[in-house]
This record gives structure tokens, sequence and C-alpha cells, in this order.
């Protein structure tokens, strides 16, 4: 059975976990605009994902007899200067999803919950791989830099991304 101060804190993070989907499709609306269909295509899974991490803890809740709560969600920033801006905002989002994780585990190990924990733990995991992930095309975009070839190139690299097995069960 999950804490009131548990319920309350996963619900906030369901809220963040779709707060940074839309993020993600705000991204991918200004890619298709600019005519990035590579780089729209990874945040649009990207949008995948992290309405796969919501759900996950939305099923969470509910597995150990809580409630879930669907809150109302901020809109997301919808323009850009740049491919690197972008990716440096996405990354900034990360960053405060993974401060939000960590702050979640720490009342977790107050409340004595177990089971929180270690479902936290996959996504302390996820928010190690993603901030990576980030940090490595932030620096293969400063390197392009205004280089249209190197952009267009990167572009389709990124293209190339699949939906993550666990995502598409998650
Ligand atoms: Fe759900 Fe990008 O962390």
């Amino acid at each position: 059975m999950l804490s009131k101060a548990i319920q309350e804190a996963l619900n906030e993070q369901i809220k963040q976990e779709f707060f940074s989907a839309n993020a993600y499709l705000a991204m991918t609306a200004y890619f298709e605009d600019t005519n990035f269909p590579g780089f729209a295509k990874w945040t649009r899974l990207q949008y995948e994902e992290e309405i796969a991490h919501g759900m996950r803890l939305f099923d969470f809740v509910h597995a150990r007899g809580g409630r879930a709560t669907v809150y109302a969600i901020d809109q997301p920033a919808s323009e850009f200067a740049s491919p690197l801006d972008v990716f440096e905002k996405a990354l900034q989002q990360e960053q405060r999803v993974t401060e939000r994780i960590d702050r979640l585990y720490e009342l977790a190990q107050k409340e004595k919950d177990y089971a929180t924990q270690i479902e936290l733990q996959w996504f302390i995991t996820e928010q190690i791989e993603e901030e990576r992930i980030f940090n490595e095309v932030i620096q293969t975009l400063k390197l392009a830099g205004d280089n249209q070839a190197a952009l267009l190139l990167l572009d389709r690299q990124l293209g190339g991304r699949q939906a993550q097995q666990s995502e598409q069960s998650a």
C-alpha cells in the first residue's frame, strides 16, 4: 500500500512525464517545420518513450493499491533557435527530471517503501542513459556548427533511431 505522500509524489511524477512528452512533441513540430525529418523522428520516439514512462508509473500506482490522478499540464516551449538549442533545452529538462526522481527516491527511502524504491531504480538507470545520449548529440551538434552538410548527416543518422523494445511493451 502506498502512503499518501508517496502517492502524491508519484502522481506529480506522472504529470512531469506527460509534460516531458508534450515538450518532445513540440520539438518534433519544430523539426518538421524546419525540414529536419531525422531529428523529428528522434524527438517523436522520445515523446512516445515519455508517454510510456508516465503510463509505467500510472500502472505502478494502481498495482500498489493507490489511485492515480491526472493533472493539467503546462504548455511546453515551441520556439527554438536551432537544433542545438532544442537539444540543450531537452538536456536541461532531463536534468530536472533526474533531480525529481532522486528526491522521490529519497522520500521512498525515508518512508521505507521498498517496492517504490525498486520501481524508481529503473527510472534512475533510464535517466543516466538519457542524459548520456543528449550530451553526445549536443557535442556532435557543436562540432557541426553552421555546416549544413554535417547537420544533414546528423539528421539522417538520428533518423535511424528505433523504438526501444522495453518501451514498446511498457
Ligand atoms: Fe521520462 Fe526523459 O525521462
